[in-house]
């Protein structure tokens, strides 16, 4: 297939390029297209076959359900039919923004978006471009736009080295702002149980609606024995070609640790890529491993967006090995540690 490419300015929207992305979306097509949090891979949410068209692009497992995006209230009364007051709280706080809510499905919503479940994932995304192609086409299911397993796509390049000639079109709209999905919220059970961590952070949450479950596997540093209650979740994810290892312990005694791991996977010819805290990066024997800076500790935004990234250009940089610094679990790091913990398939090394 002969992928499409178009570039938008989320501040200067041309409304040609909308309508033909939008065009694209109404015919059944697939769209790539940049959301605050990563790139989305676009279809018609109410078009079965658009959707499914969507597991094929992406290679996804067809029991892993699909969020839709709104970009109105009204959108969302089409989609569910039962609207708890908590909701109400969570949308007035945080949409649009990075916080999806599950609902019980309306009529409308095919199972082939919801996975065959009896819940839908919704959000508004805090993106100009999106909201845009949302406003002239139809409510848009959209998985982050990698191929199944991978990293996900939070610049332009990274969605144009998975899915160029598989999809219809991708809209360049320059990086995204936070790098990781959205943080998920069960709104359906008596009391709400967060399923996925993300840039709302558990304490931002709380402030909102009080006290709520955490889904157990979200904490989970070793392989888990639970099934996750986001049937995403439990698939193998965000995994770059390169294994990764992630180490934790202080700050200060991470460079030491990883520079004689990198020595040892260097003497067995192994090439080996460190991601490190801007702090740290200093520290690290460049004469035996490329280093890639996340950011200051001090600006767990900065790092959120800058991990995709970083796996994928130990990929570029055809590494065998990614040795990868753990960061604190507080705040946002809950949802980057959850990340590149999964990244790692849970193979994490504690410096005693
Ligand atoms: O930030 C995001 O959420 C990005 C951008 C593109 O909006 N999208 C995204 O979609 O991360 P995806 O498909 O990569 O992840 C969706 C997650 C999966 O873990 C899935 O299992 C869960 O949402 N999910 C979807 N519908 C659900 C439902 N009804 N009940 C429980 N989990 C659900
Ligand atoms: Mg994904």
């Amino acid at each position: 297939m002969q992928t499409k490419h178009f570039k938008l300015d989320p501040n200067n929207i041309d409304q040609e390029i909308i309508k033909q992305a939008s065009s694209i979306i109404m015919q059944g097509g697939l769209v790539a297209t940049p959301t605050e949090t990563v790139y989305g891979l676009c279809a018609n949410a109410l078009d079965k076959e658009a959707v499914s068209s969507i597991y094929t692009a992406k290679g996804r497992p067809s029991d892993n359900p699909l969020i839709i995006h709104i970009a109105t209230k009204e959108q969302l009364l089409q989609l569910t039919n039962n609207v708890p007051p908590i909701a109400y709280k969570l949308m007035d706080a945080f949409w649009p923004g990075p916080l999806t809510i599950i609902l019980p499905k309306s009529d409308i919503v095919p199972y082939d978006t919801t996975g065959g479940l009896e819940t839908v994932a919704i959000r508004m995304p805090n993106n100009n471009i999106m909201l845009e192609l949302i406003k002239n086409s139809t409510p848009l299911s959209a998985p982050s736009a990698n191929i199944s397993g991978r990293p996900s796509p939070t610049k332009y390049s990274h969605v144009v080295y998975d899915l160029d000639g598989k999809i219809d079109a991708i809209i360049d709209g320059g990086a995204c702002t936070y790098g990781i999905e959205s943080t998920i919220i069960d709104v359906t059970t008596d009391t709400p149980c967060l399923l996925r961590p993300g840039s709302i952070t558990v304490s931002m949450l709380q402030s909102v609606i009080g006290d709520f479950d955490i889904d157990s596997t979200i904490t989970a540093n070793t392989v888990l024995q639970e099934t996750p209650k986001a049937p995403g979740m439990k698939y193998k994810h965000y995994s770059p070609s390169a294994s990764v290892t992630v180490i934790n312990g202080t700050q200060f005694e991470l460079p030491n640790y990883i520079n004689s791991l990198a020595k040892q996977l260097n003497d067995n010819n192994k090439k080996v890529g460190v991601l490190s805290t801007s702090e740290n990066v200093h520290l690290y024997d460049t004469s035996i491993c490329d280093v890639y800076d996340l950011g200051t500790i001090q600006d767990l935004n900065t790092i959120s967006s800058n991990l995709f990234a970083g796996l994928r250009y130990m990929d570029y940089l055809n590494k065998d090995e990614i040795l990868a610094e753990g960061i604190t679990t507080n705040d946002e790091g809950l949802a980057i540690m959850n990340r590149l913990v999964k990244s790692s398939g849970y193979n994490i090394i504690t410096i005693d």
